[in-house]
């Protein structure tokens, strides 16, 4: 019979009476973020000495990777080489790690620390990785430096958790077509999403003012369609001043698959966005003949909703995004792509013989039925490869190809309607997910796109609905916050933007809601920001509570 971690957890919380994170007056060591679902503080500390071993049930490539990262972690500031190797059990002094599959939670763990020893289960290497960052979490900050310190007494303190993230979905976005961030940031951002127990990295290639991914069959996309040549200053009003700066940059195919990798090493699947039919300037403007218009196009230099778009009334459209999609499959081993589909004027396509001819052809009312006959036709392709699709809600509008997952963004109206037609759902609203919006007060704040979204108002994002059955809410996989780069164009001022909210979407994504509790989430943050400060993240350190809003 398999047991459930959540049996344990209601026993143990009934039992104990647990917090998720110290909020009195002592030394609050037991900061994790997300809050696991259940924690026990108890008395005392483990202590690593250059004894320690890490025992493994089941060596093999996936499970050593937790193990190989908690070594690495003590070796740090101790220089203590700790071997890992395979055992059927723990031992004093050291952290034992197996695999238990009666553990009915693929990416849930238990652990056990006494002041003898640690002990880790899981069903799977994830869980095990989450236990490990959950370790992590416990032990100083100064783990996280690579320069090695050699003197420091590693302690953990002890206790008992069992956890497992409420939902299957805990998504973080970067944009890297407005502006591009080099192979280490896109790193170190795998990191964070990783420490975080958060499991994909969607990743935006392709938009109107850059393509940044190399294609081989259609070399124009990086030599003409990823560079720029110049950026609009501020806000794109009537008259825009642009700064007379080329800009532009692209991932090779050895640089994806580095990042693939380095991804995957960390439990973390990246989804590739490759926009279409709109959002699409860059590739227009390499490959004109693809549009409805002749050309020529120049690769956006200022921010908004271009009219230019693919023909999709030509072959040659599908041809195109085929050839590349089919190098995109070939590059990403997961299973989903994102075709994009948002923000997709249908001007052009009013105008155009070749999709009205299509229009008329294939039976459809209007323009937006040829956007949906457009993702349909791709979805098909994408189910040929064994791939399945992503879009942004508006590919509701004309009808959602059968099987397409439908990320929510302009609010959540789009995900519950696809929730009920019984399609799966990824909710990212801009109201509470859109981390490029000002997260305080815009007065002495960098330049951003606008809106106003305060750590707390993040936090307060709950993606189970009333308007949903329980079958329906299933289709909820879970949450993804957004980074929009149009006015984040240096790594410094994506992570002040990024950081902490992703921690607040991490959360959302992982902790039970009857948890969730945001005052405890701010004094866990207090403790947590040691670690970012020590990894060097730029985070934003201002006021984090909603201060629009009218407090009782
Ligand atoms: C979007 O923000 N256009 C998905
Ligand atoms: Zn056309």
């Amino acid at each position: 019979m398999k047991v459930s971690i959540l049996i344990v957890i209601v026993l143990s919380s009934f039992f104990t009476g647990c917090r998720t994170g110290s909020t009195s007056g002592k030394e609050n060591v037991y900061a994790i973020i997300p809050a696991p679902v259940s924690l026990r503080e108890m008395r005392g500390n483990f202590t690593f000495t250059i004894k320690s071993n890490i025992i493994l049930s089941a060596v093999n490539d996936e499970n050593k990777l937790a193990a190989d990262f908690l070594a690495a972690l003590i070796k740090n500031p101790t220089g203590f080489i700790i071997p890992v190797v395979q055992g059927k059990k723990g031992v004093s002094g050291s952290v034992f790690m197996s695999i238990d599959k009666a553990l009915t939670s693929a990416e849930g763990y238990t652990l056990k620390v006494t002041s003898r020893r640690i002990e880790i289960k899981a069903r799977t290497a994830a869980g095990l990785f989450y236990a490990v960052q959950t370790i992590r979490q416990l032990l100083p900050p100064a783990v996280e430096k690579d320069s090695i310190v050699n003197n420091l007494t590693l302690k953990v303190p002890c206790c008992e958790i069992a956890d497992e993230p409420r939902f299957g979905y805990r998504g973080m976005h970067l944009d890297v077509g407005r502006h591009m961030f080099p192979v280490e940031y896109v790193k170190r951002y795998i990191d964070m999403i990783a420490l975080h127990k958060m499991n994909t990295f969607h990743w935006h290639l392709t938009e109107d003012q850059g393509w940044r991914i190399e294609i081989k069959k259609y070399p124009r996309l990086t030599e003409v369609g990823a560079f720029r040549k110049e950026t609009v200053v501020g806000h794109p009003g009537k008259n825009p001043v642009y700064d007379g700066n080329p800009y532009g940059g692209f991932y090779s195919q050895d640089e994806v698959r580095q990042i693939v990798a380095y991804a995957k090493s960390k439990f973390v699947t990246i989804i590739p966005e490759i926009e279409m039919p709109g959002h699409s300037l860059a590739a227009l403007a390499a490959y004109p003949e693809l549009a409805c218009t002749k050309g020529p196009f120049e690769v956006g230099k200022k921010w908004g909703v271009v009219e230019d778009v693919y023909c999709a009334g030509k072959e040659e459209t599908f041809k195109f995004l085929e050839d590349v999609l089919t190098e995109v499959i070939d590059l990403f081993p997961g299973e989903y792509i994102h075709i994009g589909g948002d923000e997709c004027p249908k001007t052009r396509w009013e105008k155009c013989p070749l999709c009205q001819k299509r229009i008329k052809d294939e039976g459809l009312k209007d323009e937006k039925e040829l956007q949906s006959y457009f993702i349909k036709r791709i979805e098909k392709f994408l189910v040929s490869k064994g791939k399945r699709l992503i879009g942004w809600d508006e590919i509701l509008e004309g009808g959602l190809a059968p099987e397409a997952t439908v990320m929510s963004w302009r609010g959540v109206a789009g995900g519950i309607e696809a929730a009920k037609q019984g399609h799966d759902v990824i909710m990212s609203p801009n109201k509470y997910a859109y981390l490029d919006y000002y997260q305080c007060e815009p007065e002495g704040q960098p330049l951003a796109i606008g809106g106003y979204l305060p750590l707390e108002n993040v936090y307060s994002f709950d993606p189970q609905f009333a308007e949903l059955s329980t079958e329906e809410q299933k289709h909820i996989l879970g949450v993804q916050g957004n980074v929009w780069s149009e006015y984040l164009n240096t790594p410094q001022y994506m992570e002040y933007m990024a950081y902490p909210r992703m921690f607040a979407i991490s959360e959302i994504g992982w902790t039970p809601a009857y948890k969730k509790d945001f005052e405890d989430f701010l004094a866990r943050l207090k403790v947590q920001s040691l670690r970012y400060d020590k990894i060097g993240i730029n985070y934003f350190k201002g006021e984090y509570r909603n201060t629009r809003a009218e407090r009782k």
